[in-house]
């Protein structure tokens, strides 16, 4: 608010009488705080600006460091693979991750698209990226090969081959974050009518990664910290993102039949996406399974991967400044406000060093460079959106988050124009640059970015130079700088009016049958968590128990479920012999199935 509209105030208030003089009085000292909040914002501003000159280039050229076969140090990495961390021991990062490739490379044809680096080397790098995930999708490893799960692997070495130690298997968000970064590539190379590339390139690797996805997102699998098996708010909100803008894509290119199968997971996956939702402690629960509180960045990253700028502030795709995720953004940050020491001493509602979840112990449990940029970039991207809406809306459930920045604000919705709008989204942005002044402090002179910073010196730790931690940076940066990302589809949802997300069993489904070397067994019938009767999209069992197949899978309860067993052999499929086999689940707790092939 400028000087005169403050005298005018002053003035008229004078003029008035009582009642009038109070409510101006109020009006002024709204305007002084938000003048104050300005003032003081400058001198952060200024910081952060600084910050970003620096450590911009630095960041980039630690991505490209750690890409292969040119990085400086990316150890003998293919053409196109991302190695971690250069960190060949405690811990040794010299793995490329289906999840950090794909989220290094989301930015890096952002940056392409964009017009922001369109370098040839760039584009090249794009392309050998893409070349080198269509030989990853065919590496057999021990989830499988391409067509029997292997794509939830989630780990390879760095010259393209399997790994095959232990390790937190299958992990079902690499096919989707991989399938979102192409999409977005082909989306603008089929606007740049370079179709041919696409249809031949892209379109195979993508179709894969949706076939899976479209099949498997309703089994558990492993989080994307590695440690729990159990449904993760990330997997299934990258799951959700993947299909739907897949069968926006799919539609384009004249699959239609394909388009609507994603459609109809896409349906599945947004009802399924709700549950994670606590309405009554407010946030997003990241975890269903490892008896964790399930406050998680998890839940953070998933709203800034998801963000799209045309969906406005809604709550059921979890856009960054939904009254969801804006609450669970205040829990998120608030349990690591008395856990690590270098936050203890900050005012209530300062910006603080955040870590995974505050039951980590990986390394002995610390921040995170890039979970702390998260929470700066969902505070941006808020910004953005309700700049462009001209508004911002209090309810009930983003109360206690808005009261951060101003404590008498009430339930409503302020305009751009009004003084409430102007506190809360100064003092807001002053907050979110608040989470990049902790990163600048903790980073060395030389502005390198760890995986972690210690929680009592806030000196770095774990994994050096880690790829996704100068993503994450990069990305946050783009942000502040008003920066959106393509829009994927996100606009207009609804969740659908018949969702089965009331409550629900455990059904063990297992059934004897011998079976030859190849052959496999499956499961479909008439509910969506059986893919509905799709031979396609059946389920496949497991044969741990060989000759016993079996798979655990989440039912509605009091439910007739019919259903039938499959065997797949060659590429052909022989369905049991009739009736359809059925049950009805019962009101809770779990139900074991003990068939036999017939
Ligand atoms: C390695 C995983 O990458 C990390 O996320 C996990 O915390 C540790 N293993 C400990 O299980
Ligand atoms: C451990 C993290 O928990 C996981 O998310 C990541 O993929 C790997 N490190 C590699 O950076």
């Amino acid at each position: 608010m400028d000087q005169k509209a403050l005298v005018g105030i002053l003035v008229d208030s004078v003029d008035c009488f009582r009642e009038l003089a109070r409510v101006k009085l109020r009006l002024l000292l709204l305007s002084a705080l938000g003048l104050l909040a300005s003032v003081f914002g400058i001198s952060s501003t200024r910081i952060v600006d600084k910050f970003i000159e620096l450590e911009t280039p630095i960041a980039k050229a630690g991505i490209l460091a750690n890409i292969g076969p040119d990085g400086l140090k990316s150890w003998g990495a293919k053409a196109g693979v991302v190695v971690a961390s250069p960190s060949n021991v405690f811990p040794n990062y010299v793995y490329t991750w289906t999840r950090d490739s794909s989220l290094v490379f989301k930015l890096l044809v952002d940056q392409y698209t964009h017009g922001e680096d369109t370098s040839t080397s760039s584009r090249t790098l794009i392309d050998s990226f893409v070349a080198s995930q269509a030989r990853i999708q065919h590496i057999s490893s021990p989830s499988g090969s391409r067509l029997t799960g292997g794509l939830g692997e989630p780990k390879f070495h760095v010259d393209e081959t399997a790994f095959t130690g232990s390790w937190g298997r299958p992990q079902r968000d690499g096919p989707p974050l991989r399938a979102t970064t192409f999409i977005t590539y082909a989306n603008w190379l089929l606007e740049h009518s370079n179709s041919s590339y696409v249809v031949n390139m892209l379109w195979p690797v993508i179709k894969l990664d949706l076939d899976y996805t479209a099949q498997y997102w309703n089994y558990t699998g492993f989080d994307l910290w590695e440690e729990i098996s159990s449904s993760s708010f990330f997997t299934t909100a990258s799951q959700h993102r993947a299909l739907r803008q897949g069968s926006i894509l799919a539609r384009k290119l004249g699959q239609i039949a394909l388009a609507s199968i994603y459609e109809n997971q896409a349906d599945n996956l947004l009802c399924f996406l709700q549950t994670y939702w606590n309405p009554s402690a407010g946030y997003i629960t990241s975890n269903t399974g490892g008896g964790r509180s399930g406050k998680d960045a998890n839940s953070v990253l998933a709203s800034i991967h998801n963000f799209d700028v045309e969906a406005g502030c809604d709550p059921i795709t979890f856009q960054p400044c939904s009254d969801r995720a804006l609450s669970n953004l205040k829990v998120y940050v608030d349990a690591f406000r008395f856990l690590y020491p270098i936050n203890f001493g900050s005012t209530v509602n300062a910006a603080i060093a955040t870590g995974r979840y505050p039951e980590d112990v990986y390394f002995g449990g610390h921040p995170w460079y890039l979970t702390t940029a998260a929470a700066a970039e969902q505070l941006y991207d808020a910004l953005i959106v309700w700049d462009r809406l001209g508004a911002l809306d209090v309810t009930d459930i983003s109360l206690l988050f808005f009261r951060q920045f101003l404590p008498s604000v009430k339930v409503g919705t302020y305009p751009s124009s009004s003084n409430t709008y102007r506190v809360i989204t100064a003092s807001m942005k002053n907050f979110a640059d608040g989470f990049l002044i902790i990163i600048r402090k903790y980073t060395p002179a030389d502005g390198s970015l760890a995986e972690q910073y210690h929680r009592l010196t806030g000196n770095p730790i774990s994994a050096k130079d880690l790829t996704w931690s100068y993503a994450a940076i990069l990305t946050a940066f783009a942000a502040r700088r008003g920066v959106t990302s393509a829009s994927w589809g996100a606009k207009g949802l609804a969740v659908p009016s018949v969702c089965g997300n009331g409550p629900h069993v455990e059904v063990t489904f297992s059934v004897y049958a011998t079976t030859i070397w190849g052959e496999n067994i499956y499961l479909t019938g008439n509910v969506g968590a059986l893919n509905n009767w799709s031979p396609y999209y059946a389920l496949q069992l497991s044969a741990n128990d060989y000759p016993t197949w079996s798979i655990t899978l989440r039912m509605p309860a009091y439910t007739k479920i019919e259903y039938k067993y499959l065997r797949k052999y060659a590429g052909i499929t022989t369905w049991e012999s009739d009736p359809n086999r059925s049950f009805t689940t019962p009101g809770n707790g779990s139900w074991v199935l003990d068939d036999s092939w017939r």
